[in-house]
């Protein structure tokens, strides 16, 4: 029997399945990015200064809100659009980029998910709208990858819970409107089954922000602790059922580590398309560098790995989309794509040489930006993990 090509009635959309409106999309948020951020990038990295400005202009573009419905004031896309969105964002430049996530991802969806109808009008229209950012807040100075192992309390007095404890490495951390955060309110059965989420407005008294990071890279993202001293936080403002907090934080991350995979992939994407320009322009032994096959294999693997890690993100969006389990895609895509990330960084530095070593080209600051992939939203070890059990349950 030969195989012959059978009509379809599903136009061919290209290597990545993405429809036309989709392409249009990613374009434009790319000649968006290239426009609005590329310019400012470098700069606000040397100052390591919140990009306020240009974060308001992703906001009436609709970037703050993309997973939010229109009924709330977001631009109410899929996932899949979503980290289209943030590939050419991160492009550009990742700090501008984790914003997108941490507010999307972090934030919105679990208040869309688990919040009540009061915490949704309250919270989502200014999330969406860019009046203000809002953040996650998870780790602790001594728990990370041990998340469920954290001392932050909340305990029950009326109709208030009043929070104590500190929580580290917080994205957007004093430059944030809302804090969703997570702390023990049960000590008496398993670490995991007596926590609970909250939603705590920055104006709340207790609330208390430390110094700013100063950070290898994504300096330009805010990234502080988070103090907590006897904030009184009402009832109303539990996220989901108490106790229930935990699987809230796993929940959500499984979608986030979606975005931080997309974010690493702009970051490779960027990575290999300034050194494909560099190798035609630059001239050794009386030809292009490119021009030599050592660097042309380099690209190679470059290029085949990025290729990889956008089918493997691709594929997690649509599962999410579709409402299939996804958190093994999720993690698998995040784990490939931020290796891709710093494979295709480190690389891009030596086929700059010295080029690469200096803060006026691009690559350095790629270099550095990648690394955070590996480590935040589960570093690259807690996604193995992650993999491994699902194997080892199927
Ligand atoms: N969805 C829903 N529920 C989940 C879940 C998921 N994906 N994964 C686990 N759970 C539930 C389990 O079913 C279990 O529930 P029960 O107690 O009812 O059975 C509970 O959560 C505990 O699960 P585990 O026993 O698997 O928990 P564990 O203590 O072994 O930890 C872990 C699992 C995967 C290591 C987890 O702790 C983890 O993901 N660690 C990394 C934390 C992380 O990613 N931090 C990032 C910080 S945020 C950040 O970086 C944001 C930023 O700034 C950009």
């Amino acid at each position: 029997m030969t195989a012959t090509a059978q009509p379809t009635d599903v136009a061919y959309r290209g290597p990545y399945g993405l429809s036309e409106e989709q392409e249009l999309f990613k374009r434009t948020v790319h000649e968006f990015a290239e426009r609005e951020i590329v310019p400012v990038a470098h700069d606000l990295d040397e100052k390591e200064e919140f990009p306020r400005a240009t974060i308001s202009k992703m906001a009436e573009l609709g970037l703050l809100g993309l997973l939010v419905p229109d009924e709330y004031g977001g631009a109410g896309v899929s996932t899949l659009e979503y980290v289209l969105a943030m590939e050419e964002i991160s492009w550009a430049d990742a700090s501008h980029s984790v914003v997108i996530s941490v507010n999307n991802s972090l934030v919105c969806e679990p208040i869309l998910r688990f919040g009540t109808s009061e915490q949704k009008r309250r919270f989502l229209p200014a999330l969406a709208g860019g009046e203000y950012v809002g953040a996650y807040c998870l780790s602790e100075p001594t728990s990370g990858s041990d998340a469920s192992n954290m001392s932050t309390m909340a305990v029950r007095e009326g109709d208030h819970y009043v929070l104590n404890g500190t929580k580290s490495w917080i994205t957007n951390g004093g430059e944030s409107g809302v804090y969703l955060v997570y702390a023990v309110t049960d000590t008496s059965v398993a670490r995991a089954r007596g926590i609970t989420a909250f939603l705590v407005p920055a104006e709340t008294p207790g609330l208390r922000f430390g110094a700013k990071e100063k950070k290898l890279g994504i300096r330009a993202s805010s990234t502080t602790q988070v103090f907590f001293e006897d904030c009184r936080v009402p009832h109303d403002l539990v996220l989901g059922n108490v106790d229930e907090g935990f699987r809230i934080a796993m929940a959500t991350l499984d979608g986030g580590r979606i975005g931080i995979g997309a974010q690493a992939l702009g970051i490779a994407q960027r990575a290999v398309d300034e050194s494909m320009r560099y190798s035609k322009d630059r001239e050794a032994f009386g030809h292009a560098i490119a021009d030599f096959q050592g660097l042309q294999w380099r690209m190679a693997d470059m290029a085949t790995r990025i290729e990889a890690a956008r089918l493997l993100i691709y594929r997690a969006a649509r599962m999410k989309d579709a409402g299939t389990p996804f958190s093994q895609q999720a993690s698998m895509a995040k784990l490939f794509a931020s290796e891709t990330a710093m494979f295709c960084a480190h690389a891009a530095v030596q086929m700059f040489g010295g080029y690469g070593f200096v803060r006026d080209y691009p690559v350095e600051k790629l270099f550095r930006d990648a690394k955070i992939t590996e480590i935040y939203e589960g570093t690259s070890e807690i996604q193995r993990l992650v993999i491994s059990r699902h194997l080892l349950r199927e």
